[in-house]
């Protein structure tokens, strides 16, 4: 009988899943039906409702906006969310429910680390735990969908927005875009504790020509599809219920008007069911592009591409009249009010289109939430020098000098509904830490006879992100003479730097004691860097992005591919080398590799081997370690990158203690885009790495065989 049970229960629930589709879809149809043709471009619009404040109750009412774009939280509120959601469901004629939408990217009220720094913490638990926290803050203040994860892969740090993306790797972008959409939209995004993830920008925006933000790109299929979309799949295969398109153009085809990408791709081949919007008046922008001569002709190559939404201009205003001229058949827009009407309904909108604005406060910046961010934020930091000086101790005396010692400026791009008043500085960390043990000497007043100097230094977050792209990352030339002087002085010194990007340290490599990368860690700033300063908190971090030598190696980056002559292809003033390589990092304990294994040296197409390796904490204290596996496929029908991460794990070792770590390698793994553009595995000799940084050089080799 039990038996039968469950079976009968395993069919019920199976048939109600396939039920509700059906039932969400035949509601879908009708209210179809029952619209014109101006409420259906209507649904496909998003204004943005800073700049529709004087007339936003009559356009809701007469049914033309699908959704919202953008909040400012100097008028934005639960309260007002509600009162316009309100109009929307009694006085529109339908009574459909309106999408509001923000850049939730790291974090609403609680602010964690730029995404450039959670990605050095290579912790997609971590990232999951933040963006679900940030979720729930954002769902209970009125923002059902966020702009985010971005999973641009680039290795341009001209380029301002590589803050935004999770570094320069194919898979870490692909991994942690998906923990990223995990961690937003949860197991049931009708709950207000989660999110619907936009992922973006699809795509190939990374490589904007030159690391000129919007930029045009020149970007072979194959690349397209073997380093700059996969990161995109990842993220709809774990459930993104849109896509925002670029601003730039995919080798002269505007991304916004794109079938290739957004339609044979995104729709067709990957069956993504969400809907695709566009960037800020990305749609009007065809026309600057040049592939649009006017406002229809935009809207209409824009739709016939494939983009359902338009945020902000209003071409698609036009297609009322395309439709009627046959340049734009209905069962296209058809199409893409029913994507957006699914999406409303995975929100549970029109069930319960009110959130509770009583609870709101009760969820924004909780002590819970600041000890995450506090924790995402020493998780994230990269150690790149120490010559013993790091970790301090909590008593005695600490020069601190630097611009950003009591600098709230630690919140990076996209603050949302972040405060930086609620940011704790270096200085107050530093002293909440020590509780009054160890004496702060600020720089200017520091006597000779002090020893160690902390010195903070950075950049604004104002320096980087959109459009803040720039010729020079070098470390400012006032930064470096803080650091030359304070070594003239016979200090120890040590760099703590804030910055949104890759820089150019080399020139105070020769002055500076030790190197710790902060990024911009958020509301928990001050505290997650005297967590790692004074040892509570072990740096684990890893670099998931290449710092050059110097600005002319740009773009840098480990996975390139092997020239015809390897010894030739540097500069005649530098080798090619970064000056410190993708997954490099330290700790205050040290590693040590050894026994590299494999269960064979074969791999068969449809299976599997086991590699493992032993790792020993040689040091005296217990440390998280980034143990990374890349492979090298020697032979192809292209030429492959000379090494790629293709698993990576990061076991806490305690002092003393060896830890096998044994990855397994699936033939799937290895699968790419060959020389005709198909997705599949290509028998031959591969070179296996596995080690702390993608220089490592232990080293095994295997065949994949049919
Ligand atoms: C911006 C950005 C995009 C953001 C959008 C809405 O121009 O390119 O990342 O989500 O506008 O703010």
């Amino acid at each position: 009988m039990r038996v039968l049970f469950c079976v009968c229960c395993l069919i019920s629930v199976n048939i109600f899943a396939q039920k509700t589709d059906s039932v969400t879809e035949k509601k879908i149809t009708t209210l179809l039906s029952k619209m014109t043709l101006e409420e259906k471009i209507g649904q496909l619009s998003q204004p943005v409702l800073d700049e529709h404040s004087k007339d936003v109750e009559n356009e809701i009412a007469a049914g033309k906006v699908g959704s919202f774009c953008s909040f400012n939280k100097r008028h934005y509120t639960p309260s007002e969310r509600n009162r316009l959601q309100k109009i929307a469901i009694e006085k529109s004629r339908l009574g459909i429910p309106i999408i509001f939408t923000y850049d939730v990217i790291h974090g609403f009220s609680t602010i964690y680390p730029i995404s450039l720094g959670l990605s050095a913490s290579w912790d997609l638990n971590l990232a999951k735990q933040v963006a679900s926290m940030a979720a729930k803050e954002a769902r209970y203040y009125g923002i059902d969908m966020t702009f985010s994860p971005m999973v641009d892969v680039s290795r341009d740090p001209r380029w301002g927005r590589i803050s935004e993306c999770y570094g320069e790797d194919v898979l870490l972008n692909s991994v942690f875009g998906k923990a990223t959409v995990e961690g937003y939209q949860g197991n049931d995004l009708s709950k207000h504790e989660n999110i619907g993830s936009c992922v973006k920008h699809f795509v190939g925006y990374g490589l904007s020509m030159g690391g000129r933000d919007k930029q045009f790109t020149e970007i072979s299929k194959n690349t397209l599809l073997n380093t700059y979309l996969p990161p995109f799949k990842s993220a709809v295969d774990a459930g993104a219920v849109s896509v925002m398109t670029a601003f730039n153009d995919i080798s002269g085809i505007p991304a916004s008007a794109n079938k290739f990408t957004m339609t044979d791709v995104l729709k067709d081949q990957w069956g993504f069911d969400g809907f695709t919007l566009s960037d800020w008046d990305a749609v009007l922008e065809l026309q600057n592009h040049g592939i649009a001569g006017n406002d229809k002709e935009a809207a209409e190559k824009a739709i016939n591409a494939g983009l359902d939404m338009e945020m902000r201009s209003d071409m698609y205003l036009n297609l009322v009249k395309s439709v009627k001229e046959g340049n734009v058949k209905e069962s296209v827009v058809d199409e893409a009010v029913r994507r957006v009407l699914r999406i409303k309904y995975k929100l549970g909108l029109f069930d319960n289109p009110y959130i509770d604005d009583k609870k709101s406060n009760k969820v924004q910046l909780t002590e819970e939430n600041r000890k995450l961010a506090r924790k995402a934020g020493a998780e994230s930091m990269v150690l790149l020098k120490n010559n013993g000086v790091l970790p301090l101790g909590k008593k005695g005396r600490l020069i601190i000098d630097g611009p950003f010692t009591n600098s709230k400026d630690m919140l990076g791009w996209w603050i949302g509904n972040g405060d930086d008043q609620n940011v704790v500085t270096v200085e107050e960390g530093i002293r909440n830490k020590t509780a009054g043990k160890l004496q702060i000497i600020h720089g200017s007043l520091s006597r000779n006879y002090d020893k160690t100097v902390l010195i903070c230094l950075g950049e604004s977050g104002g320096n980087f992100g959109e459009s803040n792209c720039i010729t020079d990352v070098t470390i400012p030339k006032s930064q470096i003479e803080l650091v030359k002087e304070a070594k003239a002085k016979g200090k120890n010194v040590i760099a703590v730097i804030f910055n949104g990007r890759p820089w150019v340290l080399t020139p105070i490599m020769d002055y500076a004691d030790a190197i710790l990368i902060a990024w911009h860690p958020g509301t928990e700033a001050g505290n997650a860097v005297a967590d790692v300063l004074f040892g509570d908190v072990n740096p684990s971090g890893k670099l998931t992005c290449s710092f050059p030598k110097m600005n002319g190696q740009i773009p840098i980056f480990y996975s390139d591919r092997i020239s015809g002559r390897p010894r030739e292809n540097k500069y005649k003033n530098i080798d090619a080398n970064p000056l410190f390589e993708f997954g490099f990092g330290l700790s205050y304990t040290k590693f040590e590799y050894s026994n590299l294994k494999m269960s064979s040296n074969t791999l068969k197409k449809d299976g599997s081997i086991t590699v493992s390796i032993d790792v020993k904490n040689i040091g005296k204290r217990e440390g998280k370690e980034v143990v990374q596996l890349y492979i090298h496929d020697k032979v192809a029908s292209i030429s492959r990158p000379k090494r790629e991460l293709v698993k990576f794990a990061k076991p806490n070792i305690k002092a003393g203690e060896t830890q096998t770590i044994t990855f397994n390698l699936s033939a799937s793994d290895l699968a790419f885009y060959n020389i005709d553009d198909q997705y599949t595995l290509e028998s031959g000799a591969y070179d296996l790495w596995v080690g702390g940084s993608s220089n490592c050089e232990l080293s095994s080799k295997f065949t994949l065989e049919d």
